[in-house]
């Protein structure tokens, strides 16, 4: 039911792992499955430098956050609020239908994240 490139950021997924001094970090959970993402941000000039993620979750909600890394590292701050769920299906090669509100937490940190810096 998973794309290969799912499987694939889940066995492997890049940018996994707690940050040392990061500018922000910003956590969301989903009450209804109780998983939990945490994104780690380094910021410079307004350009997302180095991101990384903590996500005690599903198949999807890891490959999901392992992608979405990758999408934002380098981006401008307005370029990764723009990144939305159908951008990280479109990379991963789709997501069951059940699985959308796993990439949606994904968004949703990313976006808390940078609100969450510019607030400072
Ligand atoms: Fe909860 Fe995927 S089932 S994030």
């Amino acid at each position: 039911m998973y794309s290969k490139k799912v499987i694939d950021h889940f066995q492997n997924p890049k940018n996994m792992g707690k940050m040392k001094n990061p500018d922000v970090m910003a956590e969301v959970g989903n009450p209804q499955c109780g998983d939990i993402m945490k994104f780690y941000l380094k910021i410079k000039d307004n350009v997302i430098k180095d991101i990384s993620f903590e996500t005690m979750g599903c198949v999807a909600a890891i490959s999901t956050s392992s992608m979405i890394t990758e999408m934002a590292k380098g981006k401008t701050l307005d370029q990764a609020m723009k990144i939305s769920y159908n951008d990280i299906a479109k990379e991963l090669g789709n997501l069951p239908p059940v699985k959308i509100h796993c990439a949606n937490l994904a968004v949703e940190v990313l976006q808390k994240a940078i609100n969450d810096y510019r607030g400072k």
